[in-house]
């Protein structure tokens, strides 16, 4: 069978084409005041300003005048572009505010039974999500708050848009399934919903019957049980919550006949998948996302469509399937979705999958307590579940975030958006700061989710840094600014290589590099998802290790003898911070003497190699940075990065010279031996490579260039010095730190002597 564009083809380019939708953030809001235009370029608090209660009350009350905050969205990475400004009364600590006007605030819920069952819904309708007393106060939350004006505004805009397109052409794509169709659909059916119930215009029902007479009829897929593809149960999840949605939040609009069929397509192609798949959870058949072993995002969406599915239905379908359901979702996800999140709290798949298992995750938390009163411990069963949001913040460079192992599908209805839930359950109001500003804030959930009592800003006190230490999820991120696109930002992992969900590389120490707002230093992402034996396992022999983006050689690590790292490897870390925080400035410069470092000791994942310790650190106030290996193997050894840059080696095979665009960053081997060697080469598998399964191919990497640098076999320290070229600064403002052990760093061990 013919292969179509691959899954990087599909997702990657389009992401380096997207139009400039600069002004969208800003534009909308005509009004945005001139009072934050008191640019400085100090990051301190101006002298005499409120602290505390005083300071959040004015910051709130400054809400209107300033608007939005971003005043664009970067067209390549989708990150918010921040105004170079000081507003010390607005850009205060991230606060919720208790004691604001009432009138800013979401009353209580008047359903809080003292005994929640889950089987027992709230008497009105809607039960997901959006309860009706929600509904009664939003236009007046949206008057009075700018990000909820410029969300709904949006979300008109984009329903508008899909109202005109005909319904979601059914596509069987290979092993990825109809999950697009699904996402897209249920995308659709959320806009259509949200905007019907904002005007009460019943072509909007009316265009949420055609997407869902589309999705059940007979061009749709089989004409059989199988129309959701069970096989693939994520489409069925995420179909279940599309109709769901549909079927509660225009309730009072479906005649009779309607919701019976709603009610019945759900049943017929969604609860009794999911019971067959519940029978079938021991690994056999398709049931194995339903596991306690399926820490993943899997178990949240399948559990979660379910669950809303369940919900939405329950009373009007007295055959017990949706009790009987309702059973087997909540325990499959309170042992699987909710562990997914380890006691660092990574998600443990990886950073993209983060989106799609934290939306199945919100979306069934919330569900369940809007319908019933309780979210039963999805949100508190595991402790550690609250810090997940640290781990998507810091996850986020000014050049995209670090992408190890596969980055997903497509999104459509899958956002970061589990952000405002958590933020405002977990008392984690930069969560809901720093989302509030991102690309896929606009779109219903938010709506909901979103607590207008926040203030502050989100990098005011926040630490530049941050160390995971959960052996499974070792990693660390450190960068010289929150708000400045053009930062330097370096992440680095180790971690287990097993245990992910099949999602990982064979990548203990590979780096990401951001500076001069573009990535230096970057991450392949998914291979095809269809190839042979690509999900097959993560043991040593996995097919999965013959791809070159799951292989070590295209990971920005160390090679030894050109081999896979291993999968027992078990690595220990280090690390240290100055602990430097942003000020409530958008414009700010670390002080001389911040600085951090990690290290890790992956020796476990080499053979041939009793020592090998990798260090990455800031150099110079975070104007450089360092990656040095100290390692002793008995075989050849290859340093390698993948960089989207043009590569100049000097002569002498110890230094390069990269460019992006206008931008340039240089890196030099110090103390080089005679046998450290820099080149370049192409992105792709080594000639004697084991063979991959018959008719696969890697795919391309169009436009990577792998810098390398080889030495021979014994104990070197290879220490590489990355200076990105800022504008202004001179060459003798760089500095050439001293050559220290990586076992010796400290936090003063490179100042400048
Ligand atoms: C609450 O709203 C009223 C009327 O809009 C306004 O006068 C008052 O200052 C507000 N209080 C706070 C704390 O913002
Ligand atoms: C929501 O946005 C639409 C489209 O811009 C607008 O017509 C409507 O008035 C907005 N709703 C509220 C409550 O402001
Ligand atoms: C919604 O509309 C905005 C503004 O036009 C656009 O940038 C965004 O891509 C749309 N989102 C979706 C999911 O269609
Ligand atoms: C829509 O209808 C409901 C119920 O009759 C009513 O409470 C609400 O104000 C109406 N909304 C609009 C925008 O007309
Ligand atoms: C459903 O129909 C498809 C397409 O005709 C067929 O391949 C599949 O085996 C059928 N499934 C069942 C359970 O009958
Ligand atoms: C749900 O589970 C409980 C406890 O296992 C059991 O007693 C009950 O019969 C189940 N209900 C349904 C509808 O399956
Ligand atoms: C190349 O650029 C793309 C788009 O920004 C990015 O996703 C990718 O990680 C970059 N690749 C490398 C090797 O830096
Ligand atoms: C971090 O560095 C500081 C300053 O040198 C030192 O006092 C502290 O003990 C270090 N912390 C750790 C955990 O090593």
């Amino acid at each position: 069978m013919k292969k179509r564009t691959s899954n990087w083809i599909k997702i990657g380019v389009p992401v380096l084409i997207v139009v400039v939708i600069a002004a969208v953030v800003g534009g909308v809001l005509g009004s945005r005041a001139h009072s934050n235009s008191d640019a400085s370029t100090s990051g301190a608090a101006a002298p005499n300003s409120p602290t505390g209660e005083a300071a959040a009350s004015s910051a709130a009350a400054l809400k209107n005048e300033i608007g939005v905050y971003p005043t664009a969205t970067n067209s390549l990475y989708l990150l918010p572009v921040y105004p170079s400004t000081t507003n010390t009364a607005a850009f205060t600590q991230p606060t919720f505010h208790p004691s604001d006007n009432s009138s800013l605030a979401w009353p209580a819920d008047p359903f809080q039974p003292s005994s929640p069952v889950i089987t027992t819904v709230r008497p009105d309708r809607p039960r997901l999500i959006a309860p009706s007393y929600k509904w009664a106060v939003l236009p007046g939350l949206i008057a009075a708050d700018p990000y909820l004006t410029l969300w709904n505004n949006t979300i008109f805009g984009n329903a508008t848009e899909y109202y005109s397109l005909p319904p979601v052409v059914y596509f069987m794509d290979g092993p990825s399934g109809i999950l697009d169709n699904a996402r897209e659909i249920k995308m659709r059916l959320k806009a259509f919903s949200y905007v019907y119930r904002m005007t009460n215009d019943t072509k909007w029902v009316d265009r949420a019957w055609s997407e869902i007479q589309n999705a059940i009829g007979t061009n749709f897929g089989p004409n059989n049980d199988t129309k959701w593809n069970p096989g693939h149960f994520l489409d069925v999840g995420e179909f279940c919550a599309g109709f769901a949605i549909a079927y509660d939040w225009l309730y009072d609009q479906w005649t009779d006949d309607q919701k019976t069929t709603i009610r019945s397509s759900i049943i017929q192609y969604g609860l009794s998948q999911g019971i067959i798949a519940f029978a079938n959870s021991n690994g056999q058949y398709w049931g194995w996302w339903a596991a306690a072993s399926t820490t993943g995002n899997w178990n949240c969406v399948c559990n979660n469509g379910l669950t809303m599915a369940s919900l939405a239905i329950m009373g009007d379908d007295t055959s017990g399937i949706v009790e009987q359901t309702l059973n087997l979702t909540l325990p499959s996800a309170l042992a699987g979705c909710a562990n997914a999140v380890t006691s660092d709290g990574s998600w443990s798949e990886t950073h993209a999958y983060w989106h799609f298992g934290t939306t199945g995750h919100a979306e069934m938390s919330a569900s369940m307590q809007t319908a019933t009163g309780s979210d039963y411990g999805m949100l508190d069963s595991n402790q550690n579940f609250g810090l997940n949001g640290v781990f998507h913040m810091y996850g986020d460079g000014p050049g995209t975030f670090f992408m190890w192992g596969d980055h997903g599908p497509n999104r459509f209805s899958t956002t970061a958006n589990g952000m405002f839930l958590y933020g405002d359950h977990y008392n984690h109001p930069e969560y809901i700061l720093h989302q509030r500003d991102q690309h896929d804030a606009p779109e219903p959930w938010s709506m909901f989710w979103y607590d207008p009592t926040v203030s502050g800003a989100f990098w005011d006190n926040l630490p530049l840094d941050h160390f995971f230490d959960d052996p499974l999820t070792q990693w660390a991120s450190m960068r010289s600014s929150w708000t400045d696109q053009n930062a330097l930002y370096v992440a680095m992992k180790a971690g287990k290589l097993t245990g992910h969900q099949t999602h990982n590389d064979l990548d203990l120490g590979d780096f990401v590099i951001d500076a001069l707002g573009t990535r230096w230093a970057g991450d392949l992402g998914s291979a095809d998802y269809r190839s042979t034996g690509y999900f097959s396992s993560d043991d040593q022999d996995s097919l999965r290790w013959l791809y070159y983006r799951k292989r070590s050689e295209g990971q920005n690590t160390i090679l030894v003898n050109e081999a896979n790292q291993l999968v027992v490897a078990a690595p220990t870390v280090n690390h240290n911070t100055s602990g430097t925080v942003q000020g409530s400035s958008t414009v700010f410069t670390p002080p001389s003497d911040s600085t951090a470092f990690w290290t890790t000791d992956i020796s476990s994942g080499y053979n041939d190699t009793p020592t090998f310790q990798r260090g990455v650190r800031m150099i110079n106030g975070r104007t450089q940075i360092l990656i040095q290996d100290d390692i002793t193997s008995s075989g050849a050894m290859m340093w390698r990065m993948h960089t989207n840059a043009s590569v100049a080696v000097d002569p002498s095979g110890t230094s390069a010279t990269l460019t992006i665009g206008s931008s340039t960053l240089t890196m030099q081997i110090l103390n080089p031996t005679s046998d450290m060697q820099m080149s370049i080469g192409d992105a792709r598998r080594f000639a004697d490579d084991p063979a991959l399964p018959a008719g696969e191919t890697d795919q391309d990497n169009p436009g990577v260039t792998v810098v390398m640098i080889n030495m021979a076999a014994g104990t070197k320290s290879l220490q590489v010095l990355f200076n990105p070229q800022w504008p202004g600064m001179a060459a003798s403002a760089f500095q050439t730190p001293p050559s220290v052990p990586v076992a010796s760093w400290t936090l003063e061990s490179h100042n400048s002597s």
